[in-house]
């Protein structure tokens, strides 16, 4: 037979903390009294009373000035009251994890709040929680729950906030607030299960699933035994719960080849010890009627066929060296209990725990000693936006440092930013030293630039590398995820220089240099424009800024590039020539399937008559345009069937007229036209033609550009 003992099994910090408390009391008054017992365990009460502990059920039992002990359970705020008028001293060894529910109704209450306590209505923890509460409710199962809400219907619009008894099922509490959740529009649930409890709960449910079964120890009365025992009916056949070791039958047991022994928070290790030496005695006997009947067996064997061996049969474990091997484990559990459990926890020193509950305002942390942790959310992590419940979950082991002990009280106040500081303050160390780029949050801005939280490290970035231009205000980085290079860490004044810029630099660095890696003419960007100037844009497209000129901005024509794009604008662009020497990149911008060109040519051709509008007058002529992006030039010759002295005396800008196309000159893009042309020659308004018409006119091509027009004497004459 296997023994298995649960290291969570006995008395819990609480519990523990209330003995001593009340033994200090027994010494220094020589007499005192204690409400109620002061656990629910006989034996332990017993020998409190025989150092002058007595019991009372009622503060009407006290005598004036008599010394009184307040066990873990807690009393209702009356009682402290009574007891001040009565005189008596108090010696209170209320849990300190019960005091917090206290704390927490009683501020509840007076925002007004309904306090619903999920628990045994009876239990003397509930009646003391109930004792700090305005109005409250007090419901035992889901079930109860759903009938609070069906008779008092009113109750799921009121704020509610709910607790649970600090010894209650988890399951229990989980379903009951799924029932409360959903139908209560104002509900705030604070998960204030004892994590020792819970624990103690879960290695029991595990140690029962792998035992044939399971020895349970504690009161009858107590609500953490009974619970405890009800777990592991769960998942174990075989439960027995006793409260003490004269209670055992092992030879209930035999039979079961592991036993698993877990016990209450009121059972002293004396009893559990009892207990496994009881079992260890009981598997002595076993073994010794077992070794006794195949001795036997072996003897009648060996006297039927003497002949069959001389080999010596296999060196079995004696009967003390076969408990040695199964006893000791159990009883080492107890020791490592007892020593994590007297522990003494200085400030400054590096824990460990396990999270037994997180609140709104913190973290329960089960440190295995007689303190109870605690991280107030402040102490848990700088980093802003961070939701605790979204990050760690009960149940999880935790590392913080010890910020203050109190002794009295019974609680380590723990932080786990500042280890986590001084764990990161070696990365901080090792990320200058690399130049490797590391994350932050902005969380304030100041006169000389901003300070970023990396890993709960204050960075100083001064403005000048903050990545933003000059002037630019700071404000739009509040709040926001950056990326920096640590220039400077001076660890002992806690100073730490960065720069957003230095990531800037370098990423646009190397996105260039791929840039002109792969740089060829046509090949497309997309890119940023990232300034205008009177003659272009420039565009950012990756790490290498290249010019759009004015003139490969738009088809039509334009004065300022800001009347196509503005600084910021994402764009397609594609290479027109670049000079990797000179680091001069020329880009294209207009899009070629929009060329006004092509589609003026695949709409009309020479000798077809449309109608154009005068958009300048020249000396030697006035320019037309046909469709948006392409213009003619009406030669001064062709204006009118008589001679003119100039333009204007005919024409004036904006003007709509009719005319005809009497060449196109593909190579410069230019297009003559004449009106003169058809008063000669009448002909029907040309309209896009599908094919290639005859060239009708024999006019000479005259090759115009409208913004630099030829010099007059360039111009063809009128007779040529
Ligand atoms: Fe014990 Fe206190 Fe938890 S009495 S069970 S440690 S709430």
């Amino acid at each position: 037979m296997e023994l298995v003992n649960a290291r969570t099994a006995g008395f819990c910090f609480g519990v523990r903390r209330a003995v001593r408390l009340a033994e200090e009391a027994a010494e220094k008054f020589g007499h005192c009294a204690c409400l109620g017992p002061l656990i629910h365990n006989a034996d332990v009460v017993k020998m409190l009373e025989s150092r002058g502990v007595r019991t009372v059920n009622d503060v009407s039992e006290l005598k004036p000035g008599e010394p009184v002990i307040i066990r873990s359970h807690g009393v209702g705020r009356s009682v402290y009251e009574e007891l001040s008028r009565l005189g008596c001293p108090i010696i209170d060894a209320t849990c300190p994890d019960v005091e917090k529910i206290h704390r927490l109704v009683e501020e509840k209450s007076r925002e007004g709040r309904v306090v619903v306590i999920i628990g045994e209505r009876h239990h003397p923890e509930v009646a003391a929680v109930r004792g700090f509460c305005g109005e409250s409710v007090v419901l035992e199962n889901p079930e109860e729950t759903e009938k609070w809400l069906r008779e008092e219907p009113g109750m799921a619009s009121k704020p509610l906030t709910v607790v649970s008894q600090t010894t209650g099922e988890q399951k229990n509490f989980e379903n009951s607030v799924k029932i409360l959740k959903k139908q209560c529009t104002n509900c705030e649930i604070f998960d204030t299960i004892c994590g020792t409890t819970s624990n103690r709960q879960r290695e029991a449910r595990e140690i029962a699933s792998r035992s044939d079964a399971m020895i349970v120890i504690g009161g009858r009365n107590s609500a953490n035994t009974s619970k405890l025992a009800a777990v592991c009916r769960e998942c174990c056949g075989k439960v027995v719960l006793i409260e003490n070791a004269s209670q055992l039958d092992p030879a209930e047991l035999r039979g079961a080849v592991t036993v698993g022994i877990t016990a209450g928070a009121s059972t002293p290790e004396w009893i559990i010890k009892e207990v496994n030496r009881k079992m260890s005695d009981e598997i002595k006997t076993v073994e010794t009627v077992e070794e006794n009947t195949a001795a036997q067996a072996v003897e009648e064997k060996t006297v039927e066929t003497t002949e069959v061996s001389a080999e010596p049969a296999a060196e079995q474990p004696t009967q003390e060296e076969q408990v040695k091997t199964e006893v000791p484990e159990a009883e080492a559990s107890f020791e490592e209990l007892l020593e994590r459990s007297i522990k003494t926890l200085h400030t400054g020193e590096k824990v460990k725990g396990v999270i037994a509950s997180v609140t709104q305002t913190e973290i329960s942390v089960d440190l295995g000693t007689k303190q109870s942790g605690y991280i107030p959310i402040s102490e848990f992590t700088d980093e802003p936006g961070v939701n605790v419940a979204d990050v760690i979950h009960v149940g999880d082991e935790i590392e913080a440092y010890v910020m203050r002990v109190n002794d009295v009280e019974g609680t380590v106040m723990l932080s786990k930013k500042r280890l986590d500081s001084v764990k990161n303050w070696d990365s901080i160390v090792e990320a200058r030293n690399s130049r490797a780029v590391v994350e932050g949050t902005v969380v304030e801005e100041n006169k000389g630039g901003i300070v970023v939280n990396v890993k709960g490290i204050r960075v100083f970035v001064p403005a000048s590398q903050s990545g933003l231009p000059k002037d630019a205000p700071m404000t739009e980085l509040l709040k926001k995820k950056v990326r920096l290079i640590i220039r400077e860490v001076n660890q002992p004044r806690k100073r730490v220089v960065g720069s957003i810029r230095d990531v800037i630099v370098s990423e646009r660095r190397s996105k260039a240099e791929a840039t002109w890696n792969e740089i060829e003419v046509g090949k497309h960007y997309h890119g940023v424009v990232k300034s205008l100037t009177s003659y272009g844009a420039f565009v950012d497209i990756g790490g290498v800024d290249g010019m759009v000129h004015v003139s490969e901005l738009s088809w039509k024509r334009i004065h300022q590039p800001s009347e196509v794009l503005s600084v910021g604008d994402e764009v397609d662009v594609y290479v027109i020539s670049f000079d990797k020497e000179t680091k001069k990149i020329s880009l294209g911008y207009k899009d070629p399937n929009e060329n006004p060109w092509v589609k003026f040519t695949t709409s009309f051709a020479v000798g077809s008559v449309t109608r154009v509008r005068i958009v300048k007058l020249m000396t030697f002529g006035a320019f037309a345009e046909i469709v948006p992006g392409v213009d003619g030039l009406i030669h001064i010759s062709q204006i009118a069937d008589r001679r003119i002295g100039k333009p204007d005396d005919v024409l004036s800008e904006g003007d709509v007229v009719d005319a005809k196309i009497i060449n196109i000159d593909n190579d410069n893009k230019k297009v003559s036209l004449s009106i003169r042309a058809l008063s000669e020659t009448p002909a029907p308004k040309a309209q896009p033609v599908e094919e290639e018409p005859e060239d009708e006119d024999d006019t000479p091509v005259v090759v115009y550009d409208t913004e630099n027009p030829p010099a007059p004497e360039d111009l063809p004459s009128e007779d040529e």
